[in-house]
């Protein structure tokens, strides 16, 4: 992808426009509007009445439908916080109001407008970025610095696990996340997905079993609690990957579970076993056993704290500096493709060859800082 902006070089803050001003728009504008590197001037939603509410309480100038959002001047970077349905979509409309664009996973819901998404950033010149970004995190950081500095030998091997009875009693709107693009699959799937590409590479194939337990669940929680809505979604993942390194992995991915264990990560090596912090976290704990030990040894994460939108602050600060951004669209495409495999091999009962690749991501210096005014 172009790192070219058709934007001029520009100098200070980069101007964020919000598009999406749901659940999450809260924990991304309690970070983006702390970031000293970027001012958000516009939020929208195709509710205005829920892009006013957020605009009052963050106090944001401008607010209304999405035209309020790809028609600001101010705005060169959009962060697209909708619904996985609606992310090629707005996406595609941001980069077409010549904006940069973030966006929340999953990149898309297929191939064909995953690829076509691609193209439209490639040929307009724009940054294209894409959750997760808790990778970026001081967490998964310091477990990657210590991976690179040699601490478990050759990583080999990975087991994940993420069980939970499934989000339907806490999000106030949760039939989607139960719907085609999301499962666990795709809404959890891309943090230990991306993970386990930043540790081992790109994915060469994946096979998978799975299934439903349930055609319908119950809203839990907010308005609409006691609502029942339809499940489409397979509801329990179990997946296998190959990496183009020769590496492999196991992962359960599951809202089926009344035992809650999420954010379970292990990657054993030719000298040590590492325990990840929890991928959908930006911190956490990192825990090494040796060969030849008894013993876990606990290790803090180092380098700044920060939360959702630090994907959007790099690629924000790649814009200014002209370098490329950690995040692309090309690495969250892969994860994507790897998931419409999964989804695939569910169906056939076989093993499915993941097409595409993604170029190595250099780590975050221990340094970085995301409150630092850089730009
Ligand atoms: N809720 C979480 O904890 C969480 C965590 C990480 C990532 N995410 C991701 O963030 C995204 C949003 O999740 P959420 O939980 O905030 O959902 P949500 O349903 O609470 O909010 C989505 C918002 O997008 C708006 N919207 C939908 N289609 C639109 C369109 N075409 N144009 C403009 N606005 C539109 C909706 O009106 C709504 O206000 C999803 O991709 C999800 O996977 C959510």
């Amino acid at each position: 992808m172009s790192t070219a902006s058709a934007h001029p070089a520009g100098n200070g803050p980069v101007g964020v426009g919000i598009i999406g001003a749901g659940t999450i728009s809260n924990e991304y504008l309690d970070n983006l509007t702390r970031f000293p590197d970027v001012t958000v001037h516009a939020i929208g939603d195709i509710f205005p009445e829920a892009a006013k509410a957020q605009a009052d309480k963050y106090k944001i100038d401008a607010h209304g439908g999405v035209d309020a959002v790809l028609q600001h001047p101010d705005v060169e970077l959009v962060v697209n916080l909708t619904i996985p349905a609606a992310h090629v979509e707005v996406a595609t409309a941001a980069l077409r109001a010549g904006k940069h664009v973030w966006s929340e996973k999953p990149f898309s819901l297929d191939r064909p407008s995953g690829i076509q998404l691609l193209k439209e950033a490639e040929s307009s010149g724009l940054r294209l970025g894409c959750a997760p970004d808790t990778f970026l995190g001081a967490g998964l950081q310091t477990a990657r610095r210590m991976i690179e500095n040699g601490d478990i030998g050759t990583p080999l091997t990975a087991l994940t696990l993420m069980q939970s009875p499934g989000p339907e009693s806490w999000h106030p709107n949760p039939a989607f996340l139960f719907a085609e693009g999301a499962g666990p699959l795709f809404d959890i799937g891309p943090y230990y997905l991306t993970t386990l590409v930043q540790t081992f590479g790109p994915i060469a194939k994946v096979a998978a079993m799975g299934n439903k337990s349930r055609t319908q669940r119950t809203i839990g929680s907010g308005p609409k609690a006691g609502e029942v809505f339809d499940v489409t979604a397979p509801t329990h993942v179990s997946a296998l990957a190959e990496f183009e390194s020769g590496a492999a992995s196991q992962s359960v991915l599951s809202f089926d579970s009344p035992l809650p264990r999420a954010g379970f990560v292990e990657v054993t090596g030719t000298e040590a076993t590492m325990s990840f912090p929890d991928p959908n976290m930006f911190t956490g704990q990192i825990k090494i056993h040796r060969l030849g030990s008894d013993d876990w040894v606990t290790v803090d994460a180092t380098g700044a704290e920060s939360g959702r939108g630090t994907g959007a602050l790099e690629m924000a600060r790649a814009i200014r500096s002209g370098e490329p951004h950690r995040a692309p669209g090309t690495l969250a495409y892969h994860v994507l493709d790897a998931m419409v495999s999964v989804n695939e091999s569910l169906q056939s009962s076989e093993f499915i060859d993941v097409e595409s690749t993604t170029e190595p991501v250099r780590p975050l210096p221990e340094t970085w800082d995301p409150f630092a005014a850089t730009v």
